[in-house]
């Protein structure tokens, strides 16, 4: 990696993105043969999102992406992450069915991007599971993992020839855990597990996921792409973790493949930090049971924005790049998530959005020249006002924000993204 020696700069080569995911800004929910996710059944029932708001339309993403790009230029981005909806191109989940209509529009995505000369980084998966598949069981359906793998060699297939960062599954905890034992989102399951146990929360969910992810990364067939999942940080810290707490993820059958040490890059998503200390039994854990536990509490000096759980900590990232860099052998990593919530009355003069992204920039350009941590690029979360998941419209964490009142849709920069974009012009900060 060439890192330039001025003060406060980052490498030459340096990522700049932002990231969306299908669901939260596409809208078109049913537009052109697309099958319905899990999502569009979940927000359709009563009482499981804020004012029983949906992402029917959302940013509306699918007829608007023009206009997306237009602001992806005017930050200045070098790369764009989003999602692909595995219901827009495959309506019932298979290949059997292909929806061509979603395949060209992801293949106008991809080669506007490219036609623009940012970068696509593709997520296969962001939390929307098509129907036809959860009403075969879900991600407890023992069929799950052969049916993604045919869903991610579609794609690759697809799109391989011009995508070349990809991501498997965002955020297969999340999933698990809300989705699967607190039931606040898609698909609802409220299943708490037996009180002692020492499985991970959804477990049986995560077991699937977690396999699909081996088997994924593991065909020798795949080398050619670049593959990374947010399961790693787990696989690769139950290795080294042997005495503290119980590991959160089932033990790897016999004979069935390792994934250390396969990943191209290692994906990170960061919003907040806890204090964490051993305990036995506590009465608060990080949500495992045992009885050696990690207890979490918020600094209360710490502000918060946005939602309770986000507290705001720039350094905590420069930690935590710092632990990745030692429990995993240095790997190279991408920041492919990391942003800050508002709610209330909109303030397109959000001058601690703004702060907090100089602040959080500052702390990842220490981290790659003081501490030598292999950081490629960063994400921000996220380029527009979306949908925030069971938080609907009410929690934003746009670099853009989305007028949600009028059905243009009209997307105006905040004070945040002129500081984004100003940041990536200078490829840092000048002294
Ligand atoms: C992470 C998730 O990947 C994304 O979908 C969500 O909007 C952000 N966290 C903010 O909560």
């Amino acid at each position: 990696m060439s890192v330039d020696i001025r003060e406060n700069l980052f490498p030459s080569d340096f990522a700049w993105g932002a990231a969306t995911a299908a669901y939260q800004v596409e809208g078109g929910w049913n537009a052109h043969g697309k099958g319905p996710s899990i999502w569009d059944t979940f927000c359709h029932g009563k009482g499981k999102v804020f004012e029983d708001q949906n992402g029917d339309v959302a940013c509306n993403s699918y007829e608007l992406w023009e206009e997306d790009l237009r602001c992806i230029q005017q930050l200045g981005l070098t790369h764009y992450r989003f999602s692909l909806s595995w219901s827009r191109l495959l309506p019932d989940g298979t290949t059997a069915r292909i929806n061509q209509k979603g395949v060209n529009y992801y293949n106008k995505v991809i080669n506007d991007l490219l036609a623009c000369n940012i970068t696509p980084m593709v997520t296969l998966y962001h939390f929307d599971l098509p129907q036809a598949l959860q009403d075969r069981g879900g991600w407890k359906w023992a069929g799950i993992a052969e049916v993604f793998d045919s869903y991610a060699m579609f794609c690759f297939r697809t799109f391989g020839d011009r995508v070349k960062l990809w991501l498997t599954l965002n955020e297969p905890y999340v999933c698990a855990k809300l989705g699967h034992e607190d039931g606040l989102f898609a698909p609802g399951v409220r299943d708490p597990g037996a009180e002692g146990s020492r499985q991970p929360p959804g477990c049986g969910c995560h077991r699937e996921i977690h396999g699909l992810h081996v088997r994924l990364v593991c065909q020798p067939r795949l080398h050619d792409w670049r593959l990374s999942s947010h399961d790693e940080v787990q696989d690769r810290g139950q290795e080294r973790r042997a005495g503290l707490p119980a590991a959160r993820l089932p033990e790897f059958e016999e004979g069935e493949p390792r994934v250390l040490g396969t990943a191209d890059f290692f994906a990170l998503n960061y919003y907040t930090s806890r204090r964490v200390r051993a305990v036995s039994c506590p009465s608060q854990s990080l949500g495992f049971k045992g009885d050696q536990e990690a207890e979490a509490e918020m600094d209360p000096s710490w502000p918060v924005c946005g939602t309770p759980w986000l507290a705001v900590v720039p350094y905590g990232l420069r930690k935590l790049l710092n632990y990745i860099k030692e429990a995993c052998g240095n790997p190279a990593i991408y920041i492919t998530e990391n942003g800050f919530a508002q709610t209330g009355p909109v303030d397109l003069n959000d001058s601690q959005r703004s702060g907090f992204y100089r602040d959080t920039l500052l702390e990842v350009c220490k981290a790659i020249r003081e501490d030598g941590v292999d950081v490629r690029g960063y994400f921000a979360w996220s380029l527009l006002d979306n949908f925030e998941w069971a938080d609907g419209f009410s929690v934003r964490f746009g670099l853009f924000h989305v007028d949600f009142a009028r059905p243009e849709l009209t997307r105006t920069m905040y004070l945040s993204g002129r500081e984004y974009a100003k940041i990536i012009m200078g490829n840092g900060f000048q002294s």
